[in-house]
């Protein structure tokens, strides 16, 4: 389940029907999804789509996508430093940003035009939406990996955008929950 941090009010929101009902006062879409048949979190990117294909058509109806496709990301992946380091200050994109987690974990910092920072945590079954424009920043957990579904309108309008606010710098990139232990869907 998600992980949402609600700073100004000193607490933390864990539930599912909590986090979407938080999540969308700030714009954000979560849900939380669960495959139409069994699949292991190193299946083949068709199997993962497909399992989850009703909720993904279902999505793209709503909001437009064209496409969708499964990104890994771990230890091993070349230059994943410097991929970070594209991710890990803030932005926005011409596009929605739409990520749903197979595996590892991850970290989203968004910050409303009012300046509040709401920091979400995400793991196996979450899915978020940022709609285009919102402002965020986006660090891996400790367990450095994360499998992920990706839906886009249009795959060239994903280049961040850098606010270069210096805010991502007063918060930590640290996760809150057990991100170690390992998690399959
Ligand atoms: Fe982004």
């Amino acid at each position: 389940m998600a992980i949402v941090k609600i700073i100004d009010e000193n607490r933390t929101v864990t539930d599912r029907q909590s986090v979407a009902d938080y999540l969308m006062t700030r714009g954000i879409r979560y849900e939380y999804w669960t495959p139409a048949h069994p699949v292991e979190r190193d299946s083949p990117a068709e199997e993962i789509l497909k399992a989850y294909e009703g909720e993904i058509e279902r999505l793209k109806a709503l909001g437009g996508y064209v496409t969708a496709d499964v990104i890994d990301v771990n230890a091993q992946t070349p230059g994943l430093d410097s991929m970070l380091a594209k991710f890990n200050r803030e932005h926005w994109h011409d596009e929605d940003e739409v990520r749903f987690i197979i595996h590892g974990h991850g970290l989203f910092h968004v910050r409303s035009k009012e300046g509040q920072v709401v920091p979400i945590e995400v793991e196996p079954g979450d899915l978020i939406l940022l709609p285009k424009g919102t402002w965020h920043w986006f660090d891996l957990c400790a367990d450095r990996q994360i499998r992920a579904i990706r839906l886009f309108q249009n795959p060239s309008g994903w280049t961040p955008h850098y606010t270069e606010s210096g805010v991502d710098k007063n918060f930590q990139p640290i996760c809150f929950g057990p991100s170690d232990i390992s998690t399959q869907v």
